[in-house]
């Protein structure tokens, strides 16, 4: 199997590695060609955002108005803080270049000559590797006025890294553009769009790296290679992440409409004790959860997973085994979210709280029935009712997993509940506070 984004090629990440396989040679074809020929070849590749939406990587960028004065930008967003997703800082580490030669060829299609990248703060290490790429890029004029040299061309641009200061809401596209202005990580009301009102009011086309990344061997081989790998609604490979309980967890590289099961058994060992899945979330912790059961014949690509019930997402594959406290795992989501929410929407600032402590009221054996309603509530009061997505990544794992669970939840809400006995308490006092003693 082809891997366009992780390809298997040792110390790929070395500039002159990457040349030496046809590195930038994407970018001088791209620059012999128009703007909109560049669009046109992706949108007719079919590559959509694998930043969680799944949406029309070609389209978005016809979106960028052609006759404007203003400054136009990039965005490659690396912010990747969603629980369950790791990918991204994967092409960082081993395939740098061909993240920044896609950035190069989106730049020139979409007319910006500034590619920000943002990436969560605390990833050093790939904030540095990537830096370390940046850098040789530039000293080899891939990057920078140097460019117009290199690849005879009066095109140029420039790329920087923007250092998130750590939160999943600055993954969000219009708040990771208030964080590059320096405001904080608070949504914008949309419309307007990016392409019309983005960075500093400016048109702005923002894509995941994972999405940019397969910009090059679109360009390289021909936008008809591309869109006969995989699903044909939704070709190319994706970067699916596997964690939880796997014998293998990591990222694998596999094509569009990989069955799920696939995944799981062949390519990350299956579970652990050969236990039985419980549920699997199979594209970040935003996305609705599988019951086990649901799992066969399913098939990993935007479309599939939406008839399955789910998501794509980014392609994180959670997986649970039959020994999982689902109710632990989802109080734990829950509070993620709680603790991510900005707070700008009521619904969100107050419905996520809410229901992390209606969950964790349940862990605690005081929970019943009509908790369990209360939380599909809380969550359809949420979802759709705020500025941004995160109102649905909080919403949808309660709603549906206890929707897709219910006889699971139902069962821990009337177990019998066993309360402190009293004595106790006052034997610990008496141990914590040796009166007698005091008194002599
Ligand atoms: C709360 C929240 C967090 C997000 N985090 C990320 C992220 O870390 N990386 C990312 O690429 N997209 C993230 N997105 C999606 C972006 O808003 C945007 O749709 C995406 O970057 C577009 O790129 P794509 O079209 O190439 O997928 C997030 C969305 C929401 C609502």
């Amino acid at each position: 199997m082809e891997k366009i984004v992780l390809p298997d090629i040792k110390d790929l990440h070395l500039i002159d590695v990457y040349v030496k396989h046809g590195g930038y040679t994407a970018a001088k074809k791209a620059f012999g060609q128009s703007p909109d020929d560049i669009i046109d070849q992706v949108k007719k590749s079919g590559l959509r955002g694998r930043g969680g939406a799944a949406f029309s990587a070609g389209l978005k960028w016809s979106f960028m108005p052609k006759t404007t004065d203003k400054p136009k930008y990039l965005c490659v967003n690396g912010d990747e803080s969603e629980p369950g997703s790791f990918k991204d800082r994967q092409i960082f580490e081993f395939n740098p270049h061909q993240m920044i030669e896609g950035a190069v060829i989106a730049s020139y299609a979409i007319g910006a000559k500034i590619a920000y990248v943002y990436i969560r703060g605390e990833y050093h290490k790939w904030i540095k590797l990537l830096q370390k790429a940046i850098d040789d890029a530039y000293a080899h004029g891939y990057l920078g006025e140097k460019m117009k040299e290199k690849f005879g061309t009066d095109f140029y641009c420039d790329m920087y890294i923007h250092k998130g200061a750590g939160a999943y809401i600055c993954g969000e596209e219009s708040a990771l553009m208030n964080s590059i202005e320096g405001k904080r990580g608070y949504p914008r009301v949309k419309p307007p769009f990016p392409p019309q009102n983005g960075l500093w009011g400016n048109p702005t086309t923002i894509n995941n790296v994972e999405t940019i990344t397969n910009v090059p061997p679109i360009i390289n081989k021909g936008w008809a290679w591309f869109a006969n790998i995989g699903e044909p609604k939704h070709p190319g490979t994706i970067l699916f992440g596997v964690s939880g309980h796997v014998n293998k967890p990591g990222v694998y590289e596999l094509p569009t409409g990989t069955l799920l099961t696939d995944i799981i058994y062949k390519y990350a060992g299956g579970v652990p004790g050969n236990k039985k899945i419980l549920c699997v979330i199979p594209g970040g912790s935003s996305m609705p959860p599988l019951r086990g059961e649901q799992l066969k014949g399913v098939k990993m690509d935007a479309e599939s997973l939406k008839a399955a019930g789910s998501a794509i997402g980014t392609g994180g594959i959670m997986v649970m085994d039959e020994d999982t406290d689902l109710l632990k795992v989802l109080a734990r989501i829950a509070k993620f979210y709680h603790h991510e929410s900005c707070g700008q929407c009521t619904p969100c600032r107050e419905g996520t709280g809410w229901m992390e402590r209606i969950l964790k009221r349940i862990i605690r054996g005081d929970g019943s029935s009509k908790d369990l309603d209360l939380l599909i509530s809380v969550a359809n009061n949420i979802e759709g009712n705020t500025i941004c997505a995160l109102g649905e990544a909080a919403a949808w794992p309660v709603k549906y997993m206890v929707q897709r669970f219910r006889d699971y939840f139902e069962e821990r809400v009337n177990k019998e509940v066993i309360l402190p006995v009293p004595n106790k308490v006052h034997s610990m006092r008496k141990t914590a506070f040796p009166l007698a003693e005091i008194k002599n």
